[in-house]
């Protein structure tokens, strides 16, 4: 198995050492386009091998794509972070020619390769790629979801004082502070709802904090975090390179599915070797869908935003 991470920043590297960590490629590329920032960050992992005991072989590449021939999955955190005060959405004129570039010298060298977005404004980054790559959209994936859903259950697991493994909690919709949806109505601590312990102003304060958990630490660190959405795309590396049919939430296209399409937009599907194989569809309450449908609305204009750049 290969794998290679796009962007040797902060998200990247941490994707790249939660992927060697659980071995979950023999050849793993980090590829940068700062002269050096990629070989280095590669070396100090491999240095991490011996004492770590693991055996997948980082390489690091300043933007020679010839190194990443032949990957399976790759993960694309091309793009600036946000600072603080900064939204997602203002990312989009930098990261669309940035991400759409890199993309397609990725298919060059990797044409059967599954691609994972994490690069922001994630929803149209990934309808971006999916649009500009001609690609089966199963291979197309944006990352949001399952970051968003583990900030999720952290915020539960601090209310509830309880192991965030043992809840589960969904967020669908946008990657935005406005447009995600954190379905608490079908949230449970090991099958008993969470509603069942939280009042509803705690409930309203969690959904909240989920919302702005990437702008909170934004503000805190200064830059956008890195340890949660380097492991949410590990995670999902995981989930294909060991077929693992396992259910996250993902920004994936849609034809009707939750009432839209053409968009890419975070619902629950199985991951597997094939990518996204199965959107799983359910009906939310009409609150929730009128809040999906608004999220759509938001993601549709940023897209729209594409065709003037
Ligand atoms: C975040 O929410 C990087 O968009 C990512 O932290």
């Amino acid at each position: 198995m290969k794998v290679t991470v796009v962007g040797a920043g902060a998200v990247g590297a941490t994707c790249a050492d939660n992927i060697a960590r659980k071995e979950l490629a023999q050849e793993l590329v980090l590829l940068d386009i700062k002269e050096g920032l990629a070989e280095g960050k590669a070396q100090d992992m491999m240095q991490t091998a011996a004492l770590l005991g693991f055996d997948t072989k980082i390489t690091g590449s300043t933007n020679d794509y010839a190194k990443t021939a032949g990957s399976d999955v790759v993960i694309i955190t091309s793009g600036l972070p946000r600072k603080p005060g900064m939204t997602r959405e203002e990312l989009i004129g930098t990261n669309a020619g940035i991400v759409k570039g890199v993309t397609e010298n990725i298919l060059k060298f990797s044409p059967d390769a599954i691609i994972i977005i994490i690069s922001n404004p994630m929803d149209t980054m990934t309808y971006l790629t999916l649009t500009t790559s001609g690609l089966p959209k199963n291979r197309i994936i944006g990352m949001g979801g399952t970051l968003d859903s583990a900030r999720f259950k952290y915020q539960l697991s601090q209310q509830l004082n309880c192991s965030a493994a043992d809840l589960n909690a969904i967020v669908v919709g946008g990657h935005g502070d406005t447009t995600m949806i954190p379905l608490i109505s079908i949230a449970t601590w090991n099958s008993v709802p969470v509603t069942k312990f939280l009042s509803t102003d705690q409930q309203k304060q969690i959904v909240a904090d989920t919302m702005v958990g990437g702008a909170t630490l934004t503000k805190l660190i200064g830059t956008s975090a890195w340890y949660a959405p380097g492991a949410a795309g590990a995670a999902l590396v995981e989930a294909i390179v060991r077929d693992e049919k396992k259910l996250f939430t993902c920004c994936v296209s849609l034809d009707g599915e939750y009432g839209q399409k053409d968009i890419c937009l975070g619902v629950p599907v199985v991951i597997g070797k094939n990518g996204w194989e199965k959107i799983v569809e359910f009906k939310l309450s009409d609150e929730e869908q009128a809040s999906f449908n608004k999220s759509a609305d938001a993601v549709r204009s940023m897209n729209d935003v594409l065709k003037t750049l």
